[in-house]
């Protein structure tokens, strides 16, 4: 896929396909008073004039999201996706990114080889050109993904050319960057969504070894260490272990490190929970959509799918990511409820429910995570169906010992549409993990399930500023479009480009920068 952007008006009225919104009727009836936006003005005014009337004789009224497509409307024009933008006046990120949600998906359908897009607007809640840009080459990207490792057709999709318009006021530069920023994000969504597609029996605790491994291999900028279980085990990590202990896959505790700056630049830690089939163990789950728990390894997908796009962006940050990844089934030698077992931590927990294994791999992960003196340390984890009870599908579940952290991670998904929604982790909840017989229960009984959950782990990030991601509602959709959904990669995306933003521009640097300056105008004088 190639993507670029373009501000000069268009020749001759030719295109294999446009893709042109169009603002809704601003009267409370729909009638034909559609209009078209700013951009728009870069296509020929005959050209135009065919669209409009195109539209003309179309039920098309301009809603948001709603898309018709024509074929043909002038001889040099091949295709045309018209998509509903709704009423200028109420043009928000929201509306933005449905409508580019819908086009996406229609160009898949109707498979082009080169789209001009004429899109842009002023948005009323500031959704800048730029995030304009970036979202249409991530979500392109991801609508031309498709899961076909597994079929015996395996005809891949015909990518095509996008041309992005935009209205010759705006520098084409930063739009450009937007553009391969989208694209990178989309990759890695899609690098997410292929692993947590992928059957259990295939991907397993060692093919996520393997992609690993892989991944380092390639990129120069990153490293990969993969500890076996007796080194785990070396490393008192009893939790993690217990997990494993009822499977014939061996568990791997799975290190990458990217290298974008200098080494004395302490690293911001990713951590996740790589379940790559969760049974329940001996506590066994109910048969219905039992399948869906070979997605339980979403939140080590993610992690895979952000170090790819940090290896394409090739940021000036550090970054390391610990991949948990264990399968959680029932045997002989399975863990039973009751057992006692010993964290990497020297913590005690009682395992009164294997089905709540997630935090016990994770604990023992979060511990790890303290030998690199991280400055900040997000866990990413399909933990608790009681998210999905309290936020659904639509945002993810956060909680944080660091008030600033949540602040940063919870705008970086305002900011990429791939929202986060936090809740609270007070002590008063922690009583409800205690246990008889050892330090602390792996469960806290039925109510605020995954504040319970996230209070467990609280007892092992104490060290660092930490935040918990419980991605249960978001990774993946049931039905009839099951599948990853590549979530929250474009959340960590952004919260890292940030970091390494700020890293870039610190208070020491920026006194350097107008020293410099101020010495250069002296010179001149
Ligand atoms: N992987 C599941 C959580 C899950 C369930 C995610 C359904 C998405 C959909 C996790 O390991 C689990 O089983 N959690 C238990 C915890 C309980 C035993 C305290 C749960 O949520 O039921
Ligand atoms: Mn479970
Ligand atoms: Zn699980």
């Amino acid at each position: 896929m190639s993507f670029s952007v373009k501000t000069t008006p268009v020749n001759n009225c030719k295109s294999d396909c446009i893709v042109l919104g169009v603002f809704a009727s601003e009267k409370s009836k729909p009638g034909n008073a559609l209009s078209l936006p700013n951009n728009a003005g870069l296509l020929e005014k005959e050209c135009r004039i065919s669209l409009l009337k195109a539209f003309d004789t179309s039920e098309f009224s301009g809603q948001v999201g709603q898309t018709v497509v024509f074929h043909q409307p002038n001889e040099g024009i091949h295709k045309v996706i018209l998509v509903g933008m709704g009423k200028q006046s109420q043009l928000t990120a929201t509306t933005y990114r449905t409508s580019t949600d819908s086009y996406a998906s229609a160009m898949v359908k109707i498979g082009v080889k080169k789209v001009d897009i004429f899109l842009d607007d002023v948005v009323t809640d500031g959704f800048s050109l730029s995030q304009q840009a970036q979202y249409c080459a991530e979500k392109i990207t991801h609508a031309f993904y498709h899961f076909s490792t597994c079929k015996s057709d395996k005809k891949p999709l015909l990518l095509p050319k996008v041309q992005f318009h935009i209205s010759s006021t705006v520098k084409p530069a930063g739009i450009k960057d937007a553009l391969m920023v989208g694209a990178a994000v989309g990759n890695g969504m899609n690098v997410a969504r292929e692993l947590g597609n992928l059957p259990a029996n295939i991907c397993t605790p060692t093919y996520l070894a393997n992609a690993a491994r892989q991944l380092a291999k390639t990129n120069k900028t990153l490293s990969t260490t993969i500890l076996s279980e007796k080194q785990m085990a070396d490393l008192g990590m009893g939790s993690l272990l217990s997990v494993s202990v009822g499977s014939k896959e061996p568990a791997h505790l799975i290190i990458m490190e990217y290298k974008g700056a200098a080494k004395s630049q302490r690293p911001h830690v990713l951590v996740g929970k790589g379940i790559t089939f969760d049974t329940g163990g001996i506590s066994l789950k109910p048969g219905s959509a039992m399948d869906e728990m070979k997605f339980d390894m979403c939140g080590a997908a993610s992690v895979f799918g952000t170090m790819n796009t940090l290896v394409d962006l090739a940021p000036k940050i550090n970054v390391v990511a610990i991949v948990a990844a264990a399968e959680n089934m029932p045997s002989s030698t399975a863990t039973k409820p009751g057992d006692v077992v010993t964290s990497m931590a020297g913590k005690t927990i009682e395992i009164l429910n294997t089905d709540a294994e997630g935090r016990l791999v994770l604990c023992d992960a979060l511990s790890y995570a303290e030998r690199y003196n991280p400055q900040t340390v997000v866990d990413i984890a399909t933990l608790t169906g009681a998210c999905v009870v309290a936020l659904g599908g639509h945002a993810t579940g956060l909680f944080s010992n660091n008030q600033q952290l949540a602040q940063d991670l919870l705008a970086a998904g305002q900011h990429t549409g791939d929202r986060a929604w936090q809740m609270p982790l007070w002590d008063d909840y922690k009583k409800q993990l205690k246990s008889n017989f050892a330090d602390l229960a792996n469960i806290g009984g039925r109510e605020a399930g995954s504040i319970t959950a996230a209070c467990f782990l609280s007892y092992f990030t104490e060290s660092y500023p930490w935040a918990h991601l419980d991605i249960a509602g978001t990774a993946w959709l049931s039905g009839a479009n099951k599948g990853a959904t590549g979530r929250p990669v474009p959340l960590l995306t952004h919260y890292l480009l940030e970091k390494a933003s700020d890293a870039e521009n610190t208070p020491e640097k920026k006194v350097d920068k107008v020293m410099k300056v101020a010495k250069a105008s002296k010179a001149t004088k």
